[in-house]
Order: C-alpha cells, then sequence, then structure tokens
C-alpha cells in the first residue's frame, strides 16, 4: 500500500487539524498516511520511506514558521524529485506559507504537485473540514496511481 507523510508546523493547532483532515482523505483512497509535527523530523533519513509529502504551516507575519523553512532545507537533499506533493496552511488574512511552501516542493524539490496549495483559516470555518478531506482525497489519487 502506497505510504504519504504529512509533516504540520502550527502555533495554535489548526494547521495541525487540518493535517488531520488531510490524512483522513488521503486514506479514504487507499493510502496510507502518517501524520507528524516538524518537530519529529530531525534528519533527512526520517522522510525516507514515503511515497508521497504534503508539507504545511501556518502564517505569521507574512511567512510560514521557522520549523517548516527548517525542515525544506532537510528535504532538499531527501530525493523528493517527481513524487506527489502537496502544501497547505492555516492563516488569518494574507496566508504566504502554503503557497511558498508549494513553490520551494515545485521548484527546487521537482515534486509532482496537485493542482495548487490549500489555505483555510481554520480547519472549521467555511466548509473547512470537506475542503481538506476533498484535498487528501486528491493527493491520495495521485498516490494509487
Ligand atoms: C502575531 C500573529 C501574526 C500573524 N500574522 C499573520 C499573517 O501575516 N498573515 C496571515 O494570514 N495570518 C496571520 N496570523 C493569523 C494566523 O495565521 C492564524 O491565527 C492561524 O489560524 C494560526 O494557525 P495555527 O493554529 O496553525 O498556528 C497571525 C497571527 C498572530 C497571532
Amino acid at each position: 500500500m502506497p505510504k504519504a507523510l504529512i509533516v504540520y508546523s502550527t502555533r495554535t493547532g489548526q494547521t495541525k487539524k487540518i493535517a488531520e483532515l488531510i490524512a483522513e482523505g488521503i486514506r479514504f483512497g487507499g493510502v496510507e498516511a502518517k501524520v507528524v509535527s516538524v518537530h519529529e523530523i530531525k534528519k533527512e533519513s526520517d522522510l525516507d520511506g514515503y511515497d508521497g509529502y504534503v508539507f504545511g504551516s501556518a502564517t505569521y507575519h507574512g511567512e510560514m514558521m521557522q520549523g517548516m523553512k527548517t525542515l525544506l532545507f532537510l528535504a532538499e537533499k531527501a530525493g523528493l524529485g517527481g513524487k506527489p506533493g502537496g502544501s497547505f496552511g492555516a492563516f488569518g488574512w494574507s496566508g504566504e506559507a502554503p503557497d511558498r511552501i508549494y513553490d520551494t516542493m515545485k521548484n527546487v524539490f521537482n515534486m509532482d504537485m496537485v493542482s495548487g496549495s490549500l489555505r483555510l483559516k481554520s480547519a472549521a470555518l467555511g466548509g473547512g473540514i470537506q475542503m481538506a478531506q476533498d484535498y487528501g482525497r486528491e493527493v491520495g489519487k495521485k498516490l494509487a496511481k
């Protein structure tokens, strides 16, 4: 069974909730999904053994959180090229982080990205639960191929 890794960076927990909903959507398609905090990824080899990756961070002061920046530097040498990918994050008004992560995964890691990033004001607001699960389904479809 293909396996996806979802890594999140959060301050107040919204981005973690979105990560868990994306994982549910991935699992609906018969793909395994593991959800971890950025702080659990300490070395390149912690990223080994997955068929797809979804990275997410909340936006603070117009940026992704420091932990996600560190993860992206680490992932640069993890051989993710060609693998399916997606990005996400909770935001309040400008929401830069998910698109920055997406662009790095696409342009630096050369991953096979889904159609765009997922930005949500919170996991529960404005259809967020459904949108996050649907995003997971989209990632799952790429992995099941
Ligand atoms: C000090 C501070 C700065 C923030 N800066 C931004 C920002 O620049 N752009 C934005 O869209 N949201 C910003 N937010 C809102 C957070 O992104 C939002 O509360 C989000 O849901 C937090 O997600 P988390 O629970 O995963 O940490 C900021 C919030 C705080 C408290």
